[in-house]
């Protein structure tokens, strides 16, 4: 048994741009049916594991939804933007919910993976300062990483910003064996620019940065800029995974 729910309510949180009104709209013209029964009124209450179909099509009710982009440069992470692309102008038609939006940002120039959910409650306990969802980039630099940066990175960077200095947890940073301007950094935080600013800080500059994982869940690798990719709760739940310092 599921959650018991008005018929309009629930189809209409679970089709983009379909309003209450359009669902009574649908149940009129006999387009709604529930556990094998044409519908005749939107306001009657049904289970969330109900059989609903509408205007031919089966609504599997998702409390939630759960999305894996791989974001490409050139898009911001917001919901509304005057002059630029959001992601959310990313999202195929049959996973756009309203209420989504983003958990946590990249920079308009880094790709990688971004989780859009309408789970407000997940998102912020991913974000809080207190969660240190370990966070894993992939960074080319401008010039050869050294030898340093390990030690330095896991002690924690103290950088400069508009705000002043900042003390940034301890980090861990990885340099390539095949290629010495590449290199792996895992970040339990998110400050504003931080790996472009930690490396910034060593006299070096990122040319190239992607996230390739929050917390346990790696960026789909079929997965082209620019797609998208459900994701179910449980493997959210590994997104959550928590470091203590
Ligand atoms: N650090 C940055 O500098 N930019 C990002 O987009 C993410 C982390």
């Amino acid at each position: 048994m599921g959650e018991k729910m008005r018929l309009d309510r629930l189809v209409a949180s679970q089709l983009y741009g379909v309003s209450r009104a359009d669902v009574k709209k649908l149940c009129l013209k006999k387009k709604i049916s529930v556990n094998g029964r044409l519908i005749a009124r939107s306001d009657i209450k049904v289970d969330t594991d109900d059989e609903i179909y509408a205007d031919g099509k089966r609504i599997v009710y998702k409390k939630y939804i759960y999305i894996m982009l791989n974001k490409p440069q050139g898009f911001v992470c917001s919901t509304k933007d005057g002059q630029s692309r959001t992601v959310l102008e990313l999202v195929p038609p049959e996973l756009m919910r309203s209420g989504l939006f983003p958990a946590g940002r990249l920079d308009k120039d880094t790709e990688g993976f971004v989780l859009l959910t309408d789970d407000g409650e997940l998102s912020h306990s991913m974000l809080s300062p207190k969660s240190h969802v370990p966070k894993t980039y992939f960074v080319r630099l401008e010039k050869p990483w050294q030898e340093g940066y390990k030690r330095i990175m896991a002690e924690g960077m103290t950088i400069s910003g508009d705000n002043g200095k900042e003390k940034c947890l301890p980090a861990e940073f990885t340099g390539s064996a095949e290629d010495p301007c590449e290199c792996t950094l895992v970040l339990h935080e998110g400050k504003f620019h931080q790996v472009k600013r930690m490396f910034g800080e060593l006299g070096n500059k990122v040319i190239f940065l992607r996230r390739t994982a929050i917390g346990d869940l790696p960026l789909d690798e079929d997965l082209a800029p620019g797609e998208c990719l459900e994701i179910m709760h449980k493997d959210v739940e590994s997104l959550l995974t928590r470091k203590s310092f």
